[in-house]
């Protein structure tokens, strides 16, 4: 009885593998001569650029120091290192013999011209969002653009049996939404090709979407915020914990310039992003982003200068005489001791001078120091090589002022300097050559 209930349940296995097996088959797609290849028009070979630099195509498929979509790229997984394909038109080693119809299926089905499932580290996840013209685009800028490269793709890290390509198709099937991206009849025109772009090609979700134990986003907590490389890729919905909440006007200008008002700069993963891979989109995309973006998080547009919380932060960081010391002593210590201080067992050195004995710290006028917090010692200037850097955009006039006080008066007990603020405030103004 027992047994026949362990068999049966083996039978049901066995069943299951062999049609898992059967889903899991794709047939090899022919190989295409470049010969046979359709012609391509320069509109379409443009389109492909830009697409292919939303993408960001190139900096998963292209080596540190190699050729251009060449291959060899790690990238790191749980399981293992899995190499970005050579992509070059390289028959042999690249994907010089693919059709266009083997291209949308590795973009749409994450399945290779031969017939292999690949890891999903592909983000094909997103790009089956993406319609086939635009695939098809991509295609015309790989061909007719990159310079075909020999270079054989190295394999992935991945033990055994996780290394099994099939295996890939259980995961698709799990939780990969195949299929064209769908407008939303009830949203705009903008609004759904911004959703196209996000979702798709340019799959920032791959990013701010927590993903679960086997790799996979989180459908439930879109853009929810996850963990990037060791940098947090913040969520991108009303769980942002932005104090001024992000708006479609602030989403713009973050990804236009890089730089938000009331957030901060794209730095780290997300420098590329704005700078090198969305930045050829047309701006009338990136606003097509910022609005389904903004639509996201839902946050009214509002004149966020007044907001409680920025109001809040501008009176905190107010000199106010009784801390205006601590506040100097503060900047001092972020901005300066890390190369101005000296340690008794070595004494003074030249090329970091002590600021204690110097002379731009003892005179009666405290001009010289001013201007070298703002502009710096040059190359050419001082000790010859040694550079000291300007402080002139990282330092607003009355933080200057704070440093000068502090090191007067904790390092030389010499009369604390008059009006430092509007001293600073006209240095700053002043133009002349030195
Ligand atoms: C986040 C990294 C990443 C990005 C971005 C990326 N790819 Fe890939 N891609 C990979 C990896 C890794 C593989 C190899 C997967 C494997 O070995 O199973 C791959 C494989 C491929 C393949 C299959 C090649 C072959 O020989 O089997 C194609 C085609 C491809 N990518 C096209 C693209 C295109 C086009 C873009 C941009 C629109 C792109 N990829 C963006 C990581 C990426
Ligand atoms: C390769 C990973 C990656 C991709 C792809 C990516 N991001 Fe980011 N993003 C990050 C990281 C990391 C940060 C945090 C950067 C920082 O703090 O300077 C970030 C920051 C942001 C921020 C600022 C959030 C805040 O609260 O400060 C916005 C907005 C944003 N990304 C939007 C996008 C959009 C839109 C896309 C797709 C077009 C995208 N990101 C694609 C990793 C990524
Ligand atoms: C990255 C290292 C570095 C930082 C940070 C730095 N300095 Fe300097 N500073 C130098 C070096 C190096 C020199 C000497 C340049 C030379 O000899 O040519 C120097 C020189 C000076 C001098 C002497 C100028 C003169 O005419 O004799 C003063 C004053 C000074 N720094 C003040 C500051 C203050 C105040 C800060 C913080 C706001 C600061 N430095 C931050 C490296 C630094």
């Amino acid at each position: 009885m027992f047994k026949s209930v362990v068999l049966a349940v083996l039978g049901v296995g066995v069943v299951a593998a062999a049609g898992f097996g059967l889903y899991a088959y794709r047939s090899p797609i022919e190989a295409m001569q470049p010969a046979d290849r359709p012609a391509f028009d320069a509109a379409t070979i443009e389109k492909g650029r830009i697409l292919a630099s939303a993408g960001y195509c190139a900096e998963c498929h292209t080596a540190a120091g190699g050729k251009a979509y060449a291959g060899n790229f790690p990238i790191a997984s749980p399981f293992g290192t899995i190499y970005g394909s050579n992509l070059t038109p390289d028959p042999e080693t690249g994907i010089g013999l693919w059709s266009p119809e083997a291209f949308r299926r590795a973009m749409h089905e994450g399945v290779d011209r031969e017939g292999a499932r690949l890891f999903p580290a592909i983000p094909f996840d997103h790009f089956t969002k993406m319609t086939d013209a635009d695939v098809d685009a991509v295609y015309a800028y790989i061909m007719s653009e990159v310079e075909p490269v020999r270079q054989a793709t190295l394999e992935p890290t991945i033990p055994f049996p996780l290394n099994l390509r099939f295996l890939q198709a259980g995961w698709g099937l799990l939780f990969v939404d195949y299929g064209r991206y769908q407008d939303d009849p009830s949203k705009s025109a903008e609004w759904n090709r911004g959703a196209y772009l996000v979702e798709g090609v340019a799959h920032c979700g791959a990013c701010h979407t927590p993903r679960n134990a086997l790799g996979a986003e989180k459908r439930a907590e879109q853009y929810g915020g996850a963990v990037v490389d060791s940098w947090t890729a913040p969520a991108l919905t009303a769980a942002n914990p932005s104090g001024v909440p992000w708006t479609q006007a602030e989403f713009a200008r973050y990804l236009v310039t890089g730089a938000g008002t009331f957030h901060g700069v794209a730095a780290g993963p997300m420098g590329p992003v704005v700078h090198g891979g969305i930045a050829e989109l047309p701006e009338s995309d990136i606003a097509a982003i910022a609005t389904y973006l903004g639509d996201i998080v839902g946050a009214p547009e509002a004149d966020a200068q007044q907001s409680p919380v920025v109001l809040a932060s501008i009176a905190a960081g107010k000199p106010d005489p009784a801390y205006r010391q601590a506040l100097g002593e503060r900047l001092y210590v972020s901005a300066c001791a890390s190369c101005h201080y000296s340690v008794p067992e070595n004494g003074v050195t030249a090329a970091r001078p002590d600021l204690g004995i110097n002379s731009a710290t003892r005179e009666a006028d405290p001009s010289n120091l001013i201007h070298v917090i703002l502009d710096g010692v040059a190359v050419k200037e001082g000790s010859g090589g040694v550079v000291m850097p300007a402080y002139r955009e990282a330092l607003s006039d009355s933080q200057i002022a704070a440093i000068a006080e502090y090191l007067r008066a904790s390092r030389t007990g010499l009369p604390a300097w008059e009006n430092l603020d509007q001293r600073v405030a006209d240095l700053r103004a002043h133009v002349g050559t030195h």
